[in-house]
C-alpha cells in the first residue's frame, strides 16, 4: 500500500517550490526589463531628440561668447559657456538608416525644434568647435531631400556642430553643372555667416554611423568613406563623389571647384586631382574656380529645415 498523505505533502512541497521559483524568475525579468527600458529610452531620445547633454559639459575650457544677433534669443547678450568637446556625447554610432516609410517635413520640423529659420542651429550648452555650411547640389530630387533632412538634423545636432543647411537649385533644365552649384553655395553661405568648413553633400547620401563627424580636418577630407551602391567600398582609390568636407582655407587653396563640368560625372575627379599632380587640372585650376565664379540668385527661400537658393548658373 502506497501512504496517500506523504504522497500529499511531496506534492505540496513541489508545488511551493515552483511557485517560489517563478516569483524568482518574474522578479528577475521585471529588474532586467526596468533596467533596460531606461537605457532604450536614452537611445531613443538621442536618436530622435537631439538636446544638449547637460553633465558633460565639466571638462570643457571656459570661454566668452557672444552670440550673433540672428541667433540671439533677445535676453541673452553675454554668456560665458564652455568649447564642445572633442567626442560629442550624444553620438550614438551606427545608425539605422532605410528609405521604405516616406517621411514629411512638417514631421523633420517637430522633430526638429531647435532649428533657426534657414536650418541652422548651434548647441546651446557649449560653443561649437566649427562652424559648418552643409552645401548641397540640387534639383528635382524632393524625396531624396526629405530623407537628408529627416536623418541628417538629428546627427549634426549630436554632433554639436554650428552649422545650416544649404540647399543650392540649378534653374531651368539645361545639363548640370554639380560643382558650379557647389562654388555657389560656398560663396551664398559666407554672405550669411563667418563659416570655417564646408561639407559638400550630395542629396541622397546619409551616414550610417554619427561618429562620422560632418566637420574639418586638417587636409581635405572625403567622408563618404564606403558606399552600399559600390557595395560598401570606394569604386577607385581617388575617389572624392558623394561627400567631403574642406576648410575654407583649404578650399581657397585650391581656387574652390571647376565651374565647366555640365552633365554627369568628371568634376568630383578634378576636384581631388587640385590635391594632387595630375597635369591637366594643374594648368586650368589658377583661372577656373572660385575666382571666375559668376551666376545669377533667382530666388531665395528660408525655412526651419534649410535655406534653399535657385540660381541661374549660365550654359555649357
Ligand atoms: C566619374 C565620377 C563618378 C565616379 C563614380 C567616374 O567615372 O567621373 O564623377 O563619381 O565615376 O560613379
Amino acid at each position: 500500500m502506497r501512504d496517500a498523505s506523504g504522497n500529499f505533502s511531496l506534492l505540496h512541497r513541489t508545488c511551493s517550490l515552483v511557485v517560489l521559483l517563478c516569483f524568482l524568475h518574474i522578479s528577475v525579468t521585471f529588474i532586467y526589463y526596468v533596467r533596460n527600458s531606461d537605457s532604450r529610452q536614452t537611445f531613443v531620445q538621442n536618436q530622435q531628440t537631439p538636446q544638449v547633454h547637460r553633465k558633460l559639459t565639466e571638462q570643457r575650457v571656459t570661454i566668452e561668447e557672444t552670440r550673433p544677433p540672428s541667433l540671439s534669443n533677445g535676453t541673452e547678450t553675454e554668456r560665458k559657456l564652455e568649447t564642445c568637446p572633442d567626442n560629442p556625447p550624444q553620438l550614438v554610432g551606427p545608425l539605422r538608416v532605410e528609405f521604405s516609410d516616406p517621411v514629411t517635413l512638417d514631421l523633420v520640423r517637430e522633430q526638429n525644434p531647435a532649428l533657426q529659420p534657414g536650418g541652422r542651429f548651434k548647441p546651446k550648452d557649449c560653443i561649437a568647435q566649427q562652424k559648418v555650411a552643409m552645401i548641397i547640389p540640387f534639383r528635382n530630387r524632393d524625396e531624396h531631400l526629405k530623407f537628408w533632412l529627416y536623418y541628417m538634423h538629428p546627427i549634426l545636432q549630436r554632433q554639436q556642430l554650428d552649422y545650416g543647411v544649404y540647399v543650392i537649385i540649378q534653374d531651368g533644365d539645361r545639363a548640370f553643372n554639380r560643382a558650379k552649384l557647389l562654388n555657389i553655395g560656398y560663396a551664398e553661405a559666407l554672405k550669411e555667416y563667418d563659416y570655417q568648413c564646408f561639407v559638400f553633400s550630395d542629396v541622397d547620401l546619409i551616414p550610417m554611423d554619427d561618429r562620422n563627424i560632418y566637420k574639418c580636418f586638417n587636409q581635405p577630407r572625403h567622408l563618404s568613406v564606403s558606399m552600399d551602391k559600390f557595395g560598401f567600398r570606394l569604386p577607385y582609390t581617388q575617389y572624392f563623389g558623394g561627400v567631403s568636407s574642406l576648410s575654407k582655407e583649404q578650399y581657397l587653396k585650391i581656387n574652390g571647384f571647376p565651374n565647366n563640368y555640365w552633365g554627369w560625372g568628371g568634376e568630383d575627379d578634378d576636384i581631388f586631382n587640385r590635391f594632387d599632380r595630375i597635369a591637366h587640372t594643374r594648368q586650368t585650376m589658377g583661372r577656373d574656380g572660385i575666382n571666375s565664379l559668376s551666376y545669377k540668385v533667382v530666388k531665395v527661400e528660408k525655412d526651419q529645415l534649410f535655406t534653399k537658393i535657385t540660381v541661374d548658373v549660365g550654359k555649357p
